[in-house]
């Protein structure tokens, strides 16, 4: 497996630490773009992304192009020796583009079209949009394809959201002709039409979801949500071609978004499918740290839970944290800023789950406007003397510090699947407790017990390779597309360990039930039959207790929430039963032997106390290696990157209160940041980071 990737561009030598420049916001304070250039150096910082929202700047009347202050700006930035990655402006368009073409602007589900203002409001079908950016885009490359600064290109900002236009409603309807081979009958089927007598007969019939229009069929809304996703990459793919076409060389990059305040990924987009498209993955991180709902750990088990999930987009390819904030956001319910500590802290969560670089939104906060509150490098007060600014210096300090760990990768034995149209298809069904389904919650509540124990875990789709790993995690896997269920049945036949949960195995690819019982085409290799759930109240629990002899040795007892499944053994297991209800008696964890593997059925939503003990068991029985030996206190997490040659391994306390590691006799610890070897304990204060580096 591959272990150590080169950096994006033959001249970037380590981490980037830079972020987002707008200097075309500053165009009328050419004195405080001179005075950027000091502070950058001070702020220890080299890489910077410029032109995300220029398009004005560059383009101020159609067809009438404006280069000279980027060009200034690019040529400043080389002459300092920094990094420039180059944005497409396409996220936000100038009034003369709305003004003359109306038709770019997006239409929303209701069928009204919006008015110009804001940005990322832009109809992904419009021929005219597209041309104008790919024509811009072809612009940009050959006016800089040879510049010494240009390292990266950043397609775009934040791609997200659909246009209800009626080209989009066109370009939905061809995209279903091709899925479904024209066969009007063969879409009747998947989408079970026969419901209310909403079959189709022409094409022409079809219209995206919407509220006040058709938005229960599950299908309909499976296939729109899919064909957004290849609508935005094929407007994308649109965007790079002039850029492939004229600097092959260079890297081409779209930052991806997550999803708050539950720390997980957008969801408006399949990632997995767009990180296809893309060289490199970036994203653009902001966790609402010290929020009152949560430990800090707790967020920080979810924020590497998110991490893991944008490494294993592309299979361990190191990422990029494209955009963070040094402080606080202005758009989070209460703005908090981070805590002193905390900016090195996340910064090096981030580059522990394996993000070569630290960028920010922003480098200096503007003037005007709904963002002026937003953190940045560089305040209002516009100099160096203040904590958040010495805070990035440090970041920048202790990156170079770093260096080696650059290209770096992780290889898990585990591996957790987390996948978006599973996620589309649970959050649409009506079943259940409707807003208490949690799919992601399920998946970050299983991952939490490896983070505690510092066991690196991978986060893929289903459809990924499952081959490498020792133990595959498939939380609530309610859709099996084609191919899938097989391929866990090999993995299993061949050894490994799977665990799959309650509400697994329920519709295929198109939302339709599996007929024969569930969990569908998993039911053999689980040796289970599901036949009834029950849905908990919030204050409802029910308790199960461990059998008394199974090669796990578990005891006693543990509680379920949420969810209760009824199931029958057919060839598994009993590990333990439930004890209250009609269904005291009844298995409520299995195990099932097939193969040379195992595969385990969770029956009920557990309490993480049953995780941690489970999955310890499973951990030990597999010997999976964790990232570091000794025993971590609470909210202490340990990551490793390897090069193939040293291991790097990051140790960080999520806790604002000191905490102790014993260090064994003849035991020492190379820690890159202080650079001091380790004897007799480690010693965090508040959030507070070790690296350690050791030879293979
Ligand atoms: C997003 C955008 C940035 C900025 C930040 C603010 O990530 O890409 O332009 O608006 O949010 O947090
Ligand atoms: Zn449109």
């Amino acid at each position: 497996m591959k272990t150590n990737y080169p950096t994006i561009h033959p001249n970037v030598k380590g981490f980037m630490h830079g972020g987002d420049y707008n200097p075309d916001q500053w165009l009328r304070y050419p004195e405080i773009i001179q005075e950027d250039y000091r502070l950058m150096k001070l702020a220890k910082s080299n890489t910077f992304s410029l032109n995300i929202f220029g398009w004005s700047a560059v383009e101020p009347e159609e067809g009438v192009y404006q280069f000279d202050w980027l060009d200034d700006i690019m040529e400043n930035l080389a002459e300092q020796g920094s990094h420039v990655i180059l944005a497409t402006p396409s996220g936000a368009r100038p009034a003369w583009l709305s003004q003359q073409y109306p038709e770019v602007l997006r239409v929303e589900q209701n069928r009204k079209r919006n008015l110009h203002g804001l940005r990322h409001n832009h109809c992904f079908t419009s021929p005219v949009y597209r041309e104008k950016t790919r024509k811009l885009n072809r612009i940009l490359a050959e006016r800089y394809a040879d510049h010494p600064a240009l390292i990266m290109w950043h397609v775009s900002n934040e791609y997200g959201g659909e246009c209800h236009c009626d080209m989009c409603q066109e370009a939905f309807r061809e995209w279903l002709k091709n899925k479904y081979k024209n066969d009007l009958d063969a879409l009747n089927h998947a989408w079970w039409t026969g419901f209310w007598s909403h079959t189709i007969t022409d094409f022409g019939q079809i219209e995206s979801p919407a509220q006040h229009g058709e938005y229960q069929i599950h299908a309909h809304n499976l296939d729109w949500k899919r064909f957004v996703t290849d609508q935005t990459i094929d407007f994308y793919r649109n965007e790079i071609e002039p850029l492939r076409e004229l600097t092959p060389e260079i890297k081409i990059t779209t930052n991806f978004m997550g999803n708050y305040p539950r720390m997980g990924p957008y969801l408006g987009l399949n990632y997995d499918q767009f990180a296809k498209e893309v060289d490199v993955v970036s994203w653009d991180s902001y966790p609402a740290w010290h929020g009152d709902y949560q430990e800090a750990w707790e967020l920080a088990a979810d924020v590497g839970f998110v991490h893991d999930l944008f490494r294993s987009l592309k299979g361990g390819q190191p990422f990029l944290v494209m955009e963070c904030t040094p402080s606080l956001v202005n758009w989070h319910k209460v703005n908090k800023p981070k805590r002193p500590g905390m900016h090195l802290l996340s910064s090096m969560q981030s580059v522990a789950h394996g993000a070569d670089s630290i960028l920010y939104f922003q480098w200096r906060k503007g003037r005007g406007a709904s963002e002026k509150f937003h953190g940045a490098v560089v305040d209002h007060v516009g100099n160096e003397n203040n904590r958040v600014f010495r805070e990035v210096a440090e970041v920048g300090d202790v990156l170079s510090r770093l260096r080696d760990v650059v290209g770096a990768t992780t290889s898990p034995e585990v591996a957790i699947i987390y996948d978006w149209e599973n996620q589309w298809a649970i959050d649409d069904a009506q079943a259940l407790n409707v807003d208490n389904k949690k799919y992601l919650e399920a998946c970050q509540s299983q991952y939490r017990a490896f983070w505690k124990r510092g066991v690196p875990v991978d986060i893929i789709s289903m459809e990924k390779d499952f081959s490498n790993y020792k133990l595959l995690i498939a939380p609530m896997l309610y859709m099996i597309r084609p191919g899938v269920a097989e391929r866990i049945e090999e993995f299993v036949a061949n050894g490994g360990t799977f665990v799959a949960t309650y509400w697994s195995g329920i519709v295929n690819e198109n939302d339709l039930c599996f007929l024969g019982g569930f969990p569908g085409p998993l039911r053999q290799v689980l040796g289970i039959w599901a036949e009834e759930i029950d849905t908990l109240y919030e204050n409802e629990t029910k308790t199960s207790t461990f059998s008394s002899s199974h090669h796990l040795g578990l005891e006693g007892t543990y509680t379920a929430k949420d969810y209760c499944e009824l199931i029958h053994p057919e060839g598994a297991q009993v590990l333990a039963e439930y004890q209250e209800d009609f269904y005291s008696g009844m298995p409520s964890l299995t195990v099932n032997q097939y193969g040379e593997g195992e595969a385990y059925y969770i029956a009920s939503r557990n309490e993480d106390n049953f995780h941690e003990e489970f999955y310890q068991k499973i951990i030990d029985q597999l010997k999976l290696s964790s990232s570091f030996q000794e025993q971590l206190p609470e909210g202490v997490n340990a990551q490793v990157r390897t090069n193939g040659e040293q291991d790097f391994v990051f140790l960080m306390n999520f806790n604002d209160t000191r905490q102790v590691i014993k260090v064994p006799e003849n035991v020492s610890y190379y820690d890159m940041i202080s650079e001091k070897e380790i004897t007799e304990t480690i010693d965090f204060n508040p959030y507070q980071v070790y690296v350690f580096k050791k030879d293979k």
